[in-house]
């Protein structure tokens, strides 16, 4: 498939008023759980990203009927006859494997290939095993499926080792289907956990707890079809908000939940950024003259790690020495050596950037190698000199919705060309 890639023309300041799409990893989690419904579900404000159009696919796939209009869609998943979604699409993203615990509480079987997704370091799936066998299922993962099978589910305490959002989604979505209570331990916080219990709570579930760090499900199914509109995406209002901040500019992004937003916005204001909240908008002005910070990415409601890379980017620039610790995927920072041949100087020891602030980048070609590594080469383009050319534009185009479309309205020169 021939890819396309973006040219930047670098310098152009950010200004007006911007409206951020639903959240991908929301969307994600909630569409599959449609399937747990025994009639259609609507789900409004979803993001028009290709990760949602390969769920798609798969859920066409396995014989729902599904409609999208880019912001709206309805899930049918009353005429589902198949519990093994196909490996070319499941392939193609991390979240393919939200269907295993779905099919599993459907057909008390699923067969779903490996996931795919980002290669930002080991993405280990042993606490969703862990999640799904405490509950009375039996996984094998050899050959590169997973294949699961209950006879029965029961609800069960489950410790997480650690906070991971995955695992978090599919003991949550094992537990619905389960007889009696599932207790989830050390469970993630983040915003999307919340969405899907909200989601879920809507079709009849009782999830109680999300957010905080124990979830407590009263199993039992059958649950309904519901109308719900997801939450607007944390990553894509921050990529926007620190964009603003990168080219000096006057951004007001608007559909935002500024309390989702609080680990960054105090970081943008420590570096000297303006930032009002109100309601659902928050206002982002600099005069582009930044200081340098520290950084460490954590869970919810820490720094998030998908912001960990487009920060790094603001920070090649601002004045001083920053340090960016990634403490969540152990090799992602892959990228930086692209924002070294645009003029950053910057030293990776473990996990652990040290950034040494420059005058400016300079345009150059670069490559995206994953999605917010794609996210980090436009903000380094937009604030660079000259011409950026970023190759790997599917990997971007996998998570934002026409982010390249979004920031010209804004003021950006991004062209969108064949590779
Ligand atoms: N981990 C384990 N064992 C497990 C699960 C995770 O050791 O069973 C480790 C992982 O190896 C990793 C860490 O825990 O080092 C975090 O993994 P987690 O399971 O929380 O991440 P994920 O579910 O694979 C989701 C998002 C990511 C986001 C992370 C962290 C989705 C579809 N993906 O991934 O989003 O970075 O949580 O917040 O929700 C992105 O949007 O660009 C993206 C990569």
């Amino acid at each position: 498939m021939a890819g396309e890639k973006f040219l930047i023309h670098g310098g152009m300041r950010l200004e007006g008023q911007i409206a951020v799409s639903g959240g991908k990893n929301a969307a994600v989690a909630i569409i599959p759980a449609a399937l747990l419904g025994s009639s259609p579900s609507v789900i409004e404000n979803l993001p028009d990203i290709e990760d949602v159009h390969v769920l798609i696919e798969m859920l066409r796939a396995l014989g729902a009927r599904v409609e999208f209009n880019g912001s709206v869609m309805r899930v049918d998943p009353t005429t589902v006859d198949s519990y093994a979604p196909p490996a070319h699409l499941a392939q193609r993203m991390r979240a393919s494997y939200y269907l295993a615990p779905v099919l599993l509480g459907i057909f008390m079987r699923a067969e779903v290939p490996m996931p795919g997704g980002c290669n930002i370091g080991t993405r280990a799936i042993d606490q969703t095993i862990k999640g799904m066998t405490t509950l009375g299922a039996r996984v094998d993962t050899l050959g590169g499926v997973i294949d699961v099978k209950s006879d029965s589910l029961l609800g069960a305490e489950v410790y997480l080792d650690c906070p991971s959002v995955g695992a978090t989604v599919n003991t949550m979505l094992t537990a619905v289907s389960a007889t009696g209570t599932t207790i989830i331990y050390n469970a993630a916080k983040e915003p999307h956990i919340v969405d899907l219990a909200n989601f879920l709570n809507s079709m009849g579930a009782r999830v109680m707890g999300a957010g905080t760090s124990i979830i407590r499900i009263r199993g039992g199914r059958p649950l309904h079809g519901s109308n719900y509109t997801i939450i607007p995406d944390q990553i894509e209002t921050g990529t926007l908000m620190i964009a603003a901040a990168a080219t000096g500019g006057d951004v007001i992004i608007t559909g935002a939940i500024p309390t989702h937003m609080e680990a960054l916005s105090a970081k943008l204001l420590e570096m000297g950024v303006y930032i009002r909240e109100e309601d659902d908008l928050i206002h982002v002005r600099s005069n582009g003259r930044l200081r340098a910070i520290s950084v460490k990415t954590q869970g919810y409601p820490g720094f998030p790690t998908d912001l960990q890379q487009p920060m790094t980017a603001l920070l090649t620039v601002s004045t001083g020495s920053s340090v960016v610790t990634e403490n969540i995927f152990d090799s992602r920072f892959k990228y930086v050596s692209e924002l070294e041949r645009m003029g950053a100087r910057i030293r990776v020891i473990d996990n652990t950037a040290i950034i040494e602030g420059v005058d400016r980048l300079v345009g150059t070609s670069v490559h995206a190698t994953d999605l917010r590594a794609g996210a980090a080469m436009i903000v380094a383009g937009l604030l660079a000199e000259g011409e950026t050319v970023i190759s790997g534009v599917a990997h971007i185009d996998r998570g934002y919705e026409r982010l390249d479309h979004k920031l010209n309205l804004l003021g950006a020169m991004i062209e969108r060309v064949p590779e």
